[in-house]
């Protein structure tokens, strides 16, 4: 059996650099299924699919051919041929991941790719959903997830970087409203496992909720 590390929690709790950081310590992959997610928002946007009609976001996500790559240890998404990794940390595609998210055929759709990708591979997963649906046997579940406030003071410094022009309040609204959309969608919504492990990263430094996660996954794997 492969080494399988399902890694859930909110907008903003660090779980992309987290998981990339652990997964890059462990000489193993981080497979990010949101920036899967994205692709479909993106893909949906771009081609004028309204995110709103179940029916079609379905039948667009089913026709597509979604594929991942590793390049200098970070993770390319295509769709049919083309890489759009560069398109989907915005805000835009942020909400159309989160409003792609809701539907069931779309998750059976996404899941079914990640179960392949996991089968035969060590492999770190970070989502919404791995612990109970995806990875429900991996080796170590956790939950990642730090206060409100602090998730959106992590996010608003990163899009400041970017040279966003976004306040913290509207950073915090935004990041209210896609817990609100993710934790209360009908179809599997976001929560932590029954046997995952609850790491909470408010106050805590990047490299110690690192080498706390590290420390889980070497006693989990014993
Ligand atoms: O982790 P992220 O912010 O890149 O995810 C984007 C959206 O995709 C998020 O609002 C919820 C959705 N998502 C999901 O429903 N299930 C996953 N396994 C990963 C992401």
């Amino acid at each position: 059996m492969p080494l399988n590390i399902a890694m859930d929690g909110p907008v903003g709790a660090g779980k992309s650099t987290i998981a990339d950081a652990v997964a890059r310590e462990l000489g193993i992959l981080h497979l990010d299924t949101g920036a899967m997610y994205r692709a479909v928002g993106l893909t949906c946007l771009e081609r004028g699919v309204d995110l709103q009609d179940e029916e079609a976001v379905t039948a667009l996500c089913a026709e597509i051919d979604m594929t991942v790559t590793y390049q200098d240890g970070g993770q390319r998404t295509w769709v049919d041929g083309v890489d759009v990794t560069g398109g989907l940390r915005t805000e835009a595609v942020s909400m159309a991941a989160s409003a792609v998210g809701r539907y069931l055929g779309v998750r059976r759709i996404m899941v079914a790719l990640q179960q392949k990708l996991a089968a035969s591979t060590d492999m770190l997963m970070d989502g919404r959903d791995i612990g109970f649906r995806v990875l429900p046997n991996a080796t170590v579940k956790i939950y990642l997830t730090a206060s409100a406030e602090e998730r959106a003071r992590r996010r608003y410094l990163q899009l400041q970087e970017k040279g966003g022009a976004d306040t913290y309040e509207q950073v915090l609204e935004d990041l209210r409203q896609r817990d609100y959309q993710d934790m209360n969608r009908e179809v599997d919504p976001l929560r932590a496992a029954d046997d995952a492990v609850v790491v909470d990263s408010t106050g805590s430094t990047f490299e110690e909720t690192v080498a706390r996660i590290i420390a889980l996954v070497e006693e989990k794997s014993k």
